[in-house]
């Protein structure tokens, strides 16, 4: 593997070593989980012009980075250009250099349900398993963490996140293109892990949470926000649903448990106190189709004739979030 890009991430791997110390050994024989072709490839979009100076990023529910003065029209078109090949964009909203990305989640809408239950992440270390774009990152960053690590093995997610910060240029906030289970377990090396969206696309979900604990100091916090289902009634014992093919047209959901059941993991994976943040049905207004995405969004995954239902017959989308030390 010796393309341009992968020597990149190679060179971003020693710069997050670094800065961020104590984590010599965390991304060691990662890189052999990285496909040399697909690095080609994003390789070849990425064009993106130097960058003068301070681009003046405001972080709110839209992440604002630089604007239309922050390069002239030409260059600004052929960024345009290669955000669209960067599709899709799942999270945000950003603003880039006056451009408007209008991604397929309204992410603000899960950060600011989760915000007042979180603990303090001042000067924290922190990590983000499936950060997509790095979205939620740009939201701790405003916090001053000690630095916040991003991992997301989807190249088009580590592509935009580049982008984006190759104009902010936030030193606190660093992300690697690779999977949790291709990360070196790192024990105690971080104060706050947060595992959104991750859980249900898991084969072995208490391995994972096993392994977040373990990688957690003592008295840390997971901040793990995932789908989760109402306890059917007539039963009394915690239930779980393993959706037969696909779940909300998504195939790689394997698991759904009620908040019991969620509870009974995190206690069986070594947490001792877990309080619930939120628990909320995803509404259209949070996940739905723009220019951003090619795909359908959740409009289409619903049943059109009762929305209480996935186009499967299951239940509708329900996410919680628990945060266990
Ligand atoms: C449903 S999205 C959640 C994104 C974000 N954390 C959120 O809550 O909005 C799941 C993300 O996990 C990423 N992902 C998939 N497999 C992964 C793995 N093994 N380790 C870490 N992230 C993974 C996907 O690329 C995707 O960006």
């Amino acid at each position: 593997m010796n393309t341009l890009s992968s020597i990149y991430v190679k060179t971003e791997h020693q710069k997050i070593t670094s800065v961020f110390g104590g984590l010599t050994s965390i991304f060691e024989g990662c890189e052999q989980a990285l496909s040399p072709t697909l690095l080609a490839k994003y390789e070849g979009i990425m064009t993106l012009p130097p960058v003068d100076g301070i681009v003046m990023t405001a972080i709110g529910d839209t992440v604002v980075i630089g604007d239309k003065t922050t390069l002239n029209e030409g260059s600004r078109d052929v960024l345009l250009q290669e955000l669209k090949t960067l599709k899709p964009w799942r999270k945000g909203p950003f603003q880039l250099c006056g451009i408007d990305i209008d991604t397929e989640w309204v992410s603000s809408i899960k950060w600011n349900r989760i915000l007042p239950h979180l603990p303090a992440l001042t000067g924290k270390k922190m990590l983000d398993v499936g950060c997509s774009s790095g979205y939620y990152m740009f939201r701790m960053a405003e916090h001053q963490p000690a630095f916040v690590l991003g991992i997301d093995p989807t190249l088009a997610f580590y592509f935009q996140y580049r982008t984006l910060n190759h104009f902010s240029k936030i030193n606190s906030i660093g992300m690697s293109p690779i999977g949790i289970q291709a990360l070196k377990p790192v024990q105690k090396a971080f104060d706050v892990i947060f595992c959104m969206g991750i859980l249900y696309h898991q084969k072995h979900p208490l391995d994972l949470l096993k392994q977040l604990k373990k990688m957690l100091v003592p008295g840390g916090s997971l901040v793990l926000e995932t789908l989760i289902m109402d306890q059917p009634e007539g039963h009394s014992y915690p239930w779980v649903l393993s959706p037969k093919k696909t779940y909300a047209m998504m195939p790689n959901v394997y698991y759904i448990p009620t908040i019991q059941a969620l509870n009974e993991w995190l206690e069986i994976a070594g947490f001792q106190t877990c309080k619930r943040a939120f628990c909320e049905p995803t509404t259209l207004d949070e996940q739905r189709k723009t220019d951003w995405i090619d795909s359908y969004s959740l409009d289409r995954f619903l049943d059109p004739n009762d929305a209480s239902k996935t186009i499967e017959g299951y239940p509708a989308p329900i996410r919680a979030a628990l945060i266990a030390s």
